[in-house]
């Protein structure tokens, strides 16, 4: 983690050029606005479903905003205490790959922790209670 002119850059250079356009724009414009929706066009989104509620992630990006919005409680976001276990039902593929956490865990092939995952791109199908 890191910043760069006081823009968090964790994820990548899009992301943070993303990020850039999305502080900035407004600020500088007075289409900021409008051109902040042009630019989301040309960005890469996918979606995360829940019981057929979608919610659209930008590629690469954490999907721990879209499951919260779809109900999910987070915990530690860290990878160490269960909370936000899934069951994955579709789209397994387009997820990061599994992380250290998840393997010392011992989570199994169809479930993920929301908190370790970020959408490659695609969409993925999520259940929890
Ligand atoms: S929030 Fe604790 S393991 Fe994901």
């Amino acid at each position: 983690m890191g910043t760069a002119g006081g823009i968090d850059c964790r994820w990548s250079a899009r992301n943070m050029f993303y990020q850039t356009e999305k502080d900035l724009m407004p600020a500088v414009s007075p289409y900021g606005a409008l051109s902040h929706r042009m630019f989301a066009l040309f960005c890469q989104m996918g979606k995360v479903i829940k019981d057929g509620v979608e919610i659209e992630v930008k590629d690469g990006d954490s999907i721990i905003p879209a499951c919260e919005k779809l109900g999910l409680y987070m915990g530690c976001t860290e990878g160490n205490c269960w909370t936000c276990l899934v069951d994955v039902i579709e789209g397994g593929e387009n997820l990061s790959e599994r992380t250290e956490a998840e393997a010392a865990l011992g989570v199994k092939s169809k479930e993920r922790l929301v908190c370790q995952c970020r959408l490659k791109g695609g969409t993925v199908k999520l259940h929890w209670e």
